[in-house]
């Protein structure tokens, strides 16, 4: 495999010299968070026009907006508490959570006396930008590093969302062989980084996959993502009463694993191409898989949430009132180009064929919430 060489091909290639071969979700760990060099972990812009891939927030501050209507009414099915506790994971430069007190500000003035925001990021250097990017809610606001928010010590009562965090978080990579299955390491000779299939690193690996009723098909290679129950477990053992609010890209077990897929779901991102190749490029291009929603649905029951909606980010948007978003916006006198590219622009939100509405789901949880009136469960239409 012919590498291109950056900072932290040194970094692996010397880790693997002195430990041996690692796992993938080793390589994958380094690759995007190794400090300082790693993708999420070193300068330069990663989303929107000038990064490497666009996330819905980037696209327009109706999604976010849309989030916040959700999210006020969650708060009113919490009674309209005093308090209410907004805490996002994988905040990156804040602009989510900008476009959610923006909206609460403006259009929800008591329940915006009640809020709190907390961001949690892997990369504490972003704290400045969120900062800078929630001036105007900065009194309101606190940080916690990802240690913090699993400790157990925090706690809290409202909603804790994230965006495209679970596809960012280090894999473990499989294989079905004719011995049984294996798992993925990554090894490295002369600088040059290889593949190699050996003894599962931890008995997780099949668990997981017994747990969801998996059974891989010979030679179809596969991930599997431990950290994300990991965080669902320190998520449901913080909240105390409210929801869990997660939107990303993925597939119920059954669509993720089918045999049509040999290789997984593991792409690369760099300036907007995709690239299959994880030994290029080390730090400077993005790693993500798409998630297992089904191992999300049953962990939540085990760990005493309600799974309370789960389904397209199309559907959800359009229950939750992006016609009535877009709407109001318009309204808001701007120029008709402004109000096509408005209209173009949340195409690529909305539209199942192409854009980013079908393969992108929403999936919310909740605790001690006796029957939430959610907006998204409200026919299309209706
Ligand atoms: C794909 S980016 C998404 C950023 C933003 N939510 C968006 O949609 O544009 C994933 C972000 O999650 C952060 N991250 C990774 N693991 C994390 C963890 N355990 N806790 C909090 N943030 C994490 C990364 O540093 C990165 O900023």
């Amino acid at each position: 495999m012919i590498t291109e060489t950056t900072p932290l091909n040194a970094i692996i290639a010397t880790r693997i010299a002195e430990q041996g071969r690692i796992t993938f979700a080793e390589f994958m760990a380094a690759c995007l968070y190794e400090p300082g060099l790693g993708y999420y972990t070193s300068p330069g812009r990663k989303v929107g026009a000038e990064g490497d891939f666009y996330t819905s927030i980037t696209v327009h501050a109706a999604f976010g907006r849309v989030i916040a209507r959700e999210i006020a009414q969650m708060w009113r099915s919490m009674g309209n508490p005093a308090v209410f506790t907004l805490v996002e994971c994988g905040a990156g430069n804040g602009r989510l959570a900008c476009d959610i007190m923006d909206y609460v500000a403006e259009r929800e003035p008591e329940m915006y006396g009640a809020l709190r925001l907390v961001l949690v990021e892997q990369e504490p250097t972003l704290e400045s930008a969120q900062r800078e990017m929630l001036s105007a809610h900065v009194d309101r606001l606190s940080w916690l590093s990802p240690a913090e928010f699993a400790s157990g010590v925090f706690t809290f009562s409202g909603c804790l969302y994230s965006n495209e965090l679970l596809d960012a978080l280090p894999v473990h990579r499989v294989v079905m062989t004719s011995d049984g299955l294996k798992e993925i390491y990554v090894t490295c000779t002369d600088g040059e980084f290889a593949e190699e299939a050996g003894e599962p690193s931890t008995p997780e690996l099949e668990a997981y996959l017994l747990r969801i009723g998996v059974v891989l098909h010979p030679a179809q290679q596969a991930e599997v993502n431990l950290n994300a129950p990991k965080w669902l477990a320190s998520a449901a053992t913080a909240l105390q009463q409210g929801f869990v609010l997660t939107i990303d890209y993925g597939y119920t077990a059954a669509e993720l694993y089918t045999p049509r897929r040999k290789l997984g779901t593991l792409l690369c991102y760099y300036r907007h191409q995709t690239e299959e190749n994880p030994y290029l490029r080390l730090g400077l291009q993005d790693i993500t898989t798409h998630v297992d929603f089904t191992t999300m649905l049953n962990c939540g029951a085990a760990l005493g949430l309600e799974n309370d909606y789960f389904g397209e980010q199309y559907r959800f948007l359009m229950s939750a009132g992006i016609v009535e978003e877009i709407e109001d916006i318009e309204r808001s006198a701007i120029s008709a180009e402004e109000k096509l590219r408005l209209r173009l622009t949340l195409k690529k939100l909305i539209l199942p064929d192409g854009g980013m509405g079908d393969t992108f789901r929403v999936l919310i949880q909740s605790k001690g919430v006796t029957s939430p009136q959610l907006l998204c469960r409200r026919r299309i239409g209706g």
